[in-house]
């Protein structure tokens, strides 16, 4: 049976005070390390353009290549709560693009979820995925996606004003249909106003420990960047550090002979070693 959680069982986690272990993760072995860690839900984001193709942005994920990466995540990981994000212009250029992706997610990758990044100008895309019958988590605060007309990112709702914007703004979402909401790099205070307001499962990006639940990026939580996240990522560990001198012993034992060892050849069968040696002088090789 499976124990995947659903929309039902996160509400109920959100009622009783469980808090949600959500990670962002873009790969089938990767996904393999997060099921056996237990994680409650995993994100695809499309954080992949930059952290899996090198990106400066989110913005050159394509639907094909999200989807790509989804079903990969998904054969990993058949038994837990999925979140496909969906890339830019995937849900920008009108309602039924927004519907057709929403569902290609669902019925291509296995999604249970989909994310998308809104303003109040989504309104209206949120309403119309979540009475299609598809789960949305609207993903709200910092936008990635808006890279190209914010210029740079900062923190959110830091304002009374932004603030109160952003509380309007949760409450419009869920009352369009969102079944959870996830906030980027809000102000704490407003994450807490926001997660205790609303009905619904908040799960926090670099919004503080309030909301319902969390999610980071699996590079900065492993360790595997090598540097610095940012200033609300945690690394549990330092697999930079050990990949790399992984791969380095690796070389210098090819470099010096030493890997591989007869223990990791293939031999011909027994007894016919001494065929193959006649076989071959009969034919002058
Ligand atoms: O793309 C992503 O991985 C995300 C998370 C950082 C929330 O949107």
């Amino acid at each position: 049976m499976s124990n995947k959680l659903t929309i039902p069982d996160l509400l109920e986690a959100k009622h009783s005070g469980r808090k949600i272990a959500s990670i962002s993760c873009y790969d089938y072995t990767t996904a393999r390390l997060v099921v056996d860690a237990g994680m409650d839900m995993i994100l695809v984001g499309d954080s992949a353009a930059q952290l899996m193709l090198g990106h400066s942005s989110t913005l050159p994920a394509t639907m094909d290549f999200m989807i790509t990466i989804t079903s990969a995540v998904r054969r990993a990981a058949p038994n837990t709560c999925l979140v496909a994000d969906m890339p830019f212009l995937s849900y920008q250029l009108s309602i039924s693009e927004a519907l057709k992706n929403a569902g290609r997610f669902v019925v291509e990758a296995g999604a249970d979820i989909v994310k998308i990044e809104v303003t109040r100008t989504y309104l209206d895309v949120i309403k119309a995925v979540s009475d299609a019958g598809i789960a949305v988590m609207a993903h709200i605060g910092i936008r990635p996606q808006s890279i190209g007309k914010l210029g740079k990112f900062k923190a959110e709702g830091t304002t009374s004003q932004l603030a109160v914007d952003l509380i309007e703004l949760a409450d419009d979402l869920v009352e369009a249909g969102a079944a959870l909401l996830l906030l980027e790099g809000v102000a704490r205070e407003v994450a807490k106003i926001v997660t205790e307001r609303v009905e619904v499962p908040v799960i926090s990006c670099g919004s503080g420990p309030d909301c319902d639940g969390q999610v980071l990026v699996a590079p900065d939580v492993l360790g595997l960047l090598g540097k610095e996240g940012p200033k609300f990522a945690k690394s549990f560990a330092d697999l930079s550090g050990e990949s790399v001198k992984a791969l380095s012993e690796y070389a210098e034992q090819v470099r010096t002979g030493v890997f591989p060892e007869d223990g990791h050849c293939f031999h011909v069968k027994s007894g016919e070693f001494e065929k193959l040696q006649k076989a071959l002088k009969s034919k002058g090789i």
